[in-house]
């Protein structure tokens, strides 16, 4: 069997509470809980979920713009969680986001149903 493109392995970020009702006590957000998934060559996930689910923080960890508190990732077989320095920064150049930004992406003037239907009308058909 090919290796995956990407594999993520128990990947886990917790963040600081700070503030928090009991002064002194040390709670934690659990913005990702133990997810593993692999993505093959050619193939595309979705990653669906409510706001604050922790999707973003899934890609910002996989790319370690910031640092996962455990688990491990790989991408074409090289280990993203223990690489620093110049080899991190070769690999940020074959691996990226592309931030959200609603106000480029969904033109404001169209209904969401003519955003979404724009891609499934075939226009030899019209
Ligand atoms: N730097 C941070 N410090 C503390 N908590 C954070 C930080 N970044 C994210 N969180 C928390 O982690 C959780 C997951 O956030 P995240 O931004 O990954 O959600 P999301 O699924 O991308 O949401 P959205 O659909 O709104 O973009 C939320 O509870 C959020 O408040
Ligand atoms: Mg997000």
């Amino acid at each position: 069997m090919t290796e995956p493109l990407l594999r993520v392995s128990n990947l886990v970020k917790t963040f600081p509470v700070r503030g928090g009702v009991l002064a002194g006590a040390k709670e934690q957000v659990h913005a990702i809980d133990d997810i593993s998934f692999d993505i093959g060559a050619g193939e595309t996930l979705g990653l669906v979920g409510e706001s604050g689910c922790g999707k973003s923080t899934t890609g910002r960890c996989i790319l370690r713009l910031i640092e996962p508190t455990s688990g491990k990732v790989w991408f074409e077989g090289r280990s993203v969680t223990e690489i620093d320095g110049k080899a991190l920064g070769a690999l940020r150049r074959d691996m990226q986001i592309i931030f959200q930004d609603p106000f480029a992406s969904l033109n404001p003037r169209m209904t969401v149903g003519a955003i979404i239907g724009e891609a499934l009308i075939n226009p030899n058909y019209g």
